[in-house]
This record gives structure tokens, C-alpha cells and sequence, in this order.
């Protein structure tokens, strides 16, 4: 088997540690030569890199493990690039998250006007990102995790039309199969999702059993009866486990599919702004959470020289799906995942150039999606709203254009009102200064 050079960029996030636990417990499906993790925050990949280099001693010492901040060190001769840059940090999630709920809309990391003033930050960085990887290293694949993702993939998709070696993918539908796996106490890996939307925007319409069993109508029942929690409830914060219980109520209103937890901002947006607190958003729990533990771990682990004893270091779904996504297109073994692809008739009813989130055989030739056909009017019309604001936006970056920024977000479900939208723009402009370039 192939020995595979990667760089992580975003090296120096709080996800890293989970992937870089998932590679090390991956290797006979994905073999390593390089490691190399790459961020522009220096601090920040000093702890987490300093970690990396104990636990591949441990447990990998036969791969070559590197941290840097220089691209030129990072790009160079990789066959896999994966991907999850956060351009302006935490310090920009906080102002995405409270400058909306501060003017009477939500804020939202992904969704509404926060996600748009996250994609208008990140296209930036991810061009720059795939120029470099293509001067340094032609052939590699690029697995992008970087969100907005359903923003980022559009955007990537008309600025490299000819690209065939960009993957975008989410783990959040993995993240919900577990947790649906674990209410009808079944094996996960036994489990078959049948998905399509847009990314944080989409519905499974079928969970199937080894024996081919379609298993959503009895986890309907059981949602719908009891409530949902995620898998993993007792490592997630209070604003998770609002946000998984949220599916009950989409269900009842809506009981044709099981919803994405994100759909409750676009359903739900009055009653979700009117339990959010503009003072105190998702980053300050992750601060006061993750991002603390993380850290303290990482530290705690280097001083002690061994990451043996530590729980941080989990595998977690996300870790777990990305190495195996890489293993399925580096020994071509064209597994099912649920992937961003050009739509191009997947969904019959739906434009072309949307990108879609549907399922995929995925082998070394990349992507080869299911059809999924005709959607009712319900989704069809909810998607392609979504898909106009998501396509405005990247219009408003790729034009610098005011009047399409404007039009994007008078067209989002969470704002809905074009005096808001513009409020918010031109505060989400001032804030967003030294990131975007300028809508005329
Ligand atoms: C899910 C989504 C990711 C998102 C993450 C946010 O996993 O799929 O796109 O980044 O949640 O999590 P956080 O804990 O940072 O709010
Ligand atoms: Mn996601």
C-alpha cells in the first residue's frame, strides 16, 4: 500500500488532536510516510504540534511528523491536503455569532448572515489555498472540512470549474447516524443513509439495515415519542443538546424526513433568535469548553511526555470520518459517504451548478454520486431559496458587489426583510474590514 504524505491546515485547531488520533489508529487502512500540520497562528500549533509529535512517538513512530507555519514547507509534495482553515479565528465567529442577534436576526456560525460573513472571509483564503497546493504539489486531493462549507464548495466550484481532485464534506450527517444508530441500538457501520440538500440544509429520507430494511419510520416514532440526543450527549455543551432536541419539532411539523439539526435555524428562526443571548453566543461556550480543555490537555501531555492516559485524545466521528474518506479514494474502495458534488441532474428539479449533498461511491477517481431525482415542492422551493442566497454570495465576492451582498441576505429565511439585511450588512462590512473585499 501507498504511504501518503498529508498536510493538515488548520493545524493548529482543536479538532486536530481527534484527527490526528484517528490517523494513527487508521493505519493499516491509510499508510503514512508525512504528517506535516500547518497554521498561521504560530502559538497555537507550537501546543498542538508539540502534542502531535508525543502521540505519533507513540504511536506511529514510523511516521515523520512535522509542524510549521511556512506554506512553502507545508504544500510541498503532499498527496492529500486536509483542510480546516477558520480565517480571523474565534475573535470573527463571536462577531458572526453577536452582530446579527445585536440588530434583531440570528447569528450563527454557518447560517444566515453569520455564515455569509464567514464565506465571504474564507473564499478568500481557500483560492490562495489552492493555488499554493497546485504549484507545490499538482496531483494532490484537497479535502476540504473548512465552512461555510456549502458557501466555500460553490465558490471553489465556479473559481476552479476544472478541478476534479477538491473534495468538500461535513460530518454532521455521520455525526447524526451515530446518534440514530445508538436509539435503535444497532451497529452504525450496519447503517445506510439516503441524504440529499445542501450542506447544513438537507434530509435523510431513508436510514437502511444490513437486511435492507428501511429503519427512519421507526426512528421517527421513537424521536417523536422520546426526544433525541446526540451519541455522544455527555461531552456536549448546553447549546448542542438544545439544538438535537430541536428535531422533534421538526419532525412533528414536517414528518416526510429526518431533518439536519442546521434546518432549525431556517424553520425556526423567531424562536430560535428569542432564545439566544447576544451577550453570550456558541464561541463562548466553546472558548469556556473545548478550546480550554484542549489546550490545557495538550500542555498537560507535552510536560508529562506521554499521551497514553489521555481521554481528550478520543476518536471522535469527525477524526474517524475524515481518514476514512482519504482511505476509500487512496485504495479506491469506492465506500458510500455523503459528499458536496455539482448537482448536474443528480436532483432532477434542481439547478445544475447548486452543489448538492447527496450520497457517493467514492473511489480514486473521486465522487461518483447517486441519483436521487425529482424533490416535492416543500424542499424544492426551500432549497433553491437557500441556493439563490448561497449563490448571490459568491457573486457579491467574486463582482464586489454591495447590491448582491444585499440581495443575499434579503433572500435568507433568517433575515426575510431587506431593511434588516441591509443594517446588517453594513455592520457585518465594518466588521469585517481587513477580511472582505470591498462590495462597491
Ligand atoms: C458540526 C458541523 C461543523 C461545525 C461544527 C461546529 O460538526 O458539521 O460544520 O463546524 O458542528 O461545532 P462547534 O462545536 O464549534 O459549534
Ligand atoms: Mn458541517
Amino acid at each position: 500500500m501507498k504511504k501518503n504524505n498529508i498536510v493538515l491546515v488548520g493545524g493548529g485547531s482543536t479538532w486536530t488532536p481527534g484527527i490526528l488520533k484517528a490517523m494513527t489508529t487508521h493505519l493499516d487502512a491509510f499508510a503514512l510516510n508525512r504528517v506535516v500540520l500547518y497554521d498561521i497562528d504560530e502559538k497555537r500549533q507550537e501546543v498542538i504540534g508539540e502534542f502531535a509529535k508525543i502521540l505519533f512517538k507513540e504511536e506511529a513512530p514510523e511516521v515523520e511528523l512535522v509542524y510549521t507555519t511556512d506554506k512553502e514547507v507545508a504544500y510541498k509534495d503532499v498527496d492529500f491536503v486536509f483542510c480546516q482553515m477558520r480565517t480571523g479565528g474565534f475573535d470573527m465567529r463571536e462577531k458572526d455569532e453577536k452582530i446579527p442577534l445585536s440588530l434583531g436576526v440570528i447569528g450563527q456560525e454557518t447560517c444566515g448572515p453569520g455564515g455569509f460573513a464567514y464565506g465571504l472571509r474564507s473564499i478568500k483564503d481557500m483560492i490562495e489555498m489552492v493555488k499554493d497546493v497546485r504549484r507545490l504539489s499538482p496531483d494532490a486531493w484537497i479535502l476540504n472540512y473548512t465552512n461555510p462549507a456549502a458557501i466555500v464548495s460553490l465558490a471553489l466550484d465556479k473559481i476552479f470549474p476544472k478541478e476534479n481532485k477538491i473534495l468538500n464534506i461535513c460530518d454532521q450527517p455521520v455525526n447524526l447516524l451515530r446518534s440514530y444508530s445508538k436509539l435503535i441500538d444497532h451497529d452504525v457501520n450496519k447503517l445506510e443513509p439516503v441524504y440529499f440538500g445542501l450542506n447544513h440544509f438537507g434530509w435523510f429520507t431513508q436510514i437502511y439495515d444490513e437486511t435492507g430494511k428501511d429503519r427512519a419510520p421507526e426512528l421517527k416514532e421513537i424521536i417523536l415519542k422520546g426526544g433525541f440526543r446526540p451519541v455522544d450527549a455527555e461531552q456536549r455543551d448546553q447549546s448542542w443538546l438544545d439544538t438535537y432536541a430541536m428535531v422533534e419539532d421538526m419532525l412533528t411539523d414536517f414528518p416526510d424526513y429526518l431533518p439536519n439539526t442546521y434546518l432549525q435555524y431556517y424553520l425556526y428562526p423567531e424562536y430560535k433568535l428569542s432564545t439566544s443571548d447576544p451577550k453570550r453566543t456558541r464561541t463562548d461556550e466553546v472558548r469556556a469548553g473545548r478550546e480550554k480543555n484542549v489546550f490545557a490537555e495538550c500542555r498537560r501531555i507535552v510536560e508529562n511526555g506521554t499521551a497514553r492516559d489521555s481521554k481528550v485524545v478520543h476518536n471522535d466521528a469527525h477524526g474517524d470520518m475524515m481518514v476514512e474518506v482519504a482511505a476509500s479514494i487512496a485504495n479506491n474502495l469506492r465506500k458510500t459517504f455523503i459528499v458536496m458534488v455539482r448537482n448536474d441532474g443528480i436532483v432532477s428539479n434542481l439547478p445544475d451548478d447548486s452543489m448538492v449533498e447527496v450520497n457517493a461511491s467514492l473511489g480514486s477517481n473521486g465522487p461518483a454520486p447517486y441519483a436521487v431525482g425529482k424533490i416535492d415542492t416543500f424542499y424544492k422551493g426551500l432549497i433553491e431559496n437557500q441556493y439563490a442566497f448561497e449563490k448571490l454570495t459568491v457573486e457579491a465576492y467574486m463582482e464586489e458587489s454591495y447590491g448582491k451582498a444585499l440581495q443575499a441576505l434579503t433572500l435568507n429565511r433568517t433575515i426575510g426583510d431587506a431593511k434588516k439585511a441591509r443594517k446588517v450588512l453594513d455592520a457585518l462590512i465594518e466588521a469585517n474590514a481587513e477580511y472582505w473585499p470591498e462590495l462597491k
